[in-house]
């Protein structure tokens, strides 16, 4: 059996639990001073304070704080080409519509997917969960998305499980051919919906690549309705929704997320009160991507009223090279606090047990608890507070995966 002790911590912060926590609950930390942790074969074995108990080895927190690792629970992650010819016609006033409607946005992105291999697309995507696990992220969601056909969905799914497999992240897959309608479709929607639910989630089923189905719900994009049939074809493939929800325009995605008892839903920059109402109703998770908002001049999800509605709130960084080329898991921490002013405790469980939760994983990840997978960041802080204030540095001093330093 391989014994780690991760001694000497100064701070241990985590929320506690095997599931999302929602209201109150989510601003429940349980902090201990002069903290250790001891992982057995990956495994958290004990977390205590005082006198540690003896390990064949150790890594020392010099007094720091420790959390548990971060989960990015909503990424774009595989895709070919970048849009930084999209920032000028941004600064001249084009919006995220104008310019997905002029062929640009996620439309470019899957020309430039289609158009590459799966060795190109899995060694780029390599580089950015380099750079995310740097940051303190130990797991992240990917969706596909940007294949926008049967063979190309597929490349992607296929390029997520491969990362999985050698990277020392963890990877949860999602299946997005319901992105956008591709240009070959623009004039018979209803065939590419037929294609998304008839053939392409069969196939999914069938390979066994993706364990949640996501839809684009959105003026222009897909319809509330649209959004229904596919997200029902998913459950009947065994796939639990999840829904790009009131991202721009409210036309009933987070109202719909609540009908169908998704997972989780997704932005919902400009939820209404009403899918508010219906999320806590569905235990739908709000997975809010406050780096998004920032990027795209928008206005900021109102977290506030999640929580105090009941609804279990989470945050992610929405990695993508369109509405977010980010993939800092702190600078979503620092805007939780600064734009959407939820406390640090609050903002803890967002970015790891409610994170967890919106992917399935609350059982194995998001706290430091027996039990749990070794996954922690020891931070270049103090406290809770310090890696909530800091805007523009790495933090992450060592990152934990399964009780192994990789970083
Ligand atoms: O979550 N909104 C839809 N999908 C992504 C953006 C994709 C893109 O612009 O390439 C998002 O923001
Ligand atoms: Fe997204």
């Amino acid at each position: 059996m391989k014994k780690v002790l991760v001694k000497n911590i100064g701070m241990l912060a985590t929320p506690e639990g095997r599931s999302a926590r929602r209201g109150a609950e989510q601003g429940t930390v349980r902090t201990r001073k002069d903290a250790w942790v001891l992982i057995e074969d990956g495994v958290i074995a004990a977390v205590g304070t005082g006198a540690a108990p003896d390990a064949p080895e150790t890594v020392d927190a010099c007094g720091n704080l420790v959390t548990p690792g971060l989960v990015d629970a909503h990424t774009h992650l595989v895709f070919g080409g970048w849009r930084q010819n999209e920032l000028g016609l941004k600064l001249h006033g084009a919006s995220y519509l104008d310019i997905q409607n002029a062929g640009g946005g996620i439309q470019s992105t899957t020309n430039a997917t289609r158009g590459a291999s799966e060795r190109e697309l899995a060694d780029k995507a390599a580089r950015a969960l380099d750079e995310m696990l740097a940051f303190g992220t130990t797991t992240c969601e990917a969706k596909s998305g940007y294949g926008l056909a049967t063979e190309h969905e597929l490349k992607e799914l296929r390029v997520i499980r491969d990362l999985n497999e050698r990277h020392p992240i963890d990877l949860v897959a999602t299946f997005m051919g319901a992105h956008l309608v591709p240009a070959e479709y623009r004039n018979d929607r209803a065939a590419y919906v037929r294609l998304v639910c008839e053939e392409m989630l069969p196939l999914v089923e069938e390979q066994g690549v993706a364990e949640f189905c996501d839809v684009f719900c959105e003026a222009d994009t897909f319809t509330a309705e649209e959004s229904r049939k596919i997200l029902e074809a998913g459950l009947r493939h065994g796939l639990r929704p999840k829904i790009h929800a009131d991202e721009i325009e409210a036309i009933g995605g987070s109202v719909l997320a609540g009908e169908l008892g998704a997972i989780s839903a997704e932005h919902l920059i400009v939820c209404p009160d009403e899918g508010i109402a219906s999320m806590a109703r569905g235990g739908t998770i709000a997975c809010l991507l406050p780096a998004t908002s920032f990027n795209l001049g928008a206005a900021f999800a109102p977290a506030r009223a999640m929580v105090n509605a009941g609804v279990p709130v989470a945050m992610a960084t929405d990695f993508n090279p369109g509405s977010c080329p980010c993939l800092n898991m702190q600078f979503v921490i620092n805007l939780g606090c600064l734009k959407y002013k939820l406390t640090p405790e609050e903002v803890l469980t967002a970015v790891t047990l409610n994170g967890a939760a919106a992917i399935d994983r609350a059982g194995t990840i998001g706290t430091v608890e027996p039990g749990k997978l070794g996954d922690l960041v020891i931070w270049d802080a103090p406290d809770l507070d310090y890696i909530c204030y800091r805007v523009g540095s790495n933090l992450a001093r060592t990152v934990i995966k399964q009780g192994v330093v990789v970083r």
